[in-house]
């Protein structure tokens, strides 16, 4: 879905919006107007997310497979959210360390689950959480 584009004036304190210019140069925005469509977007996403709707996104592990039943309470879990589970990748980092990506599709509150549970694995030492969306209400 693709509309015109609307201009509007806004009113922000000097202060402030030096801030926002210093931010999004690091960022490499090349404009506000591109940088300020990303952060709404992105605000818009995380909102179907609080919604419970049905949402995409990936979880990341990282873990030492040598650490005792770590591994397989991380392959209980998966199995018992299968439904929501796309794919699982597997990397192995080094002689020890295991960097695992969970493709995720399902209802936003059972992936969280999900994501909690695998994050609160004792010795898991990083889990990320990256939400994605299909757009359809954000382009
Ligand atoms: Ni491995």
């Amino acid at each position: 879905m693709s509309s015109k584009l609307v201009r509007f004036g806004v009113s922000i304190e000097q202060e402030l919006l030096t801030k926002f210019d210093r931010l999004i140069q690091q960022r490499k925005y090349t404009n506000r107007s591109e940088a300020l469509r990303d952060m709404i977007r992105e605000e818009l996403v995380k909102e179907e997310w609080t919604e419970n709707r049905e949402v995409t996104g990936a979880i990341t592990l990282v873990y030492d497979h040598h650490t005792r039943e770590l591994v397989t309470k991380v392959l209980d879990i998966q199995h018992d959210y299968h439904t929501c589970i796309l794919s699982t990748q597997h990397i192995h980092m080094d002689h020890h360390n295991c960097f695992e990506i969970i493709v995720t599709k399902g209802k936003s509150k059972e992936i969280e689950t999900l994501y909690q549970k695998l994050k609160s694995i004792k010795n898991v030492k990083h889990a990320g959480f990256m939400m994605a969306t299909k757009g359809k209400d954000i382009s």
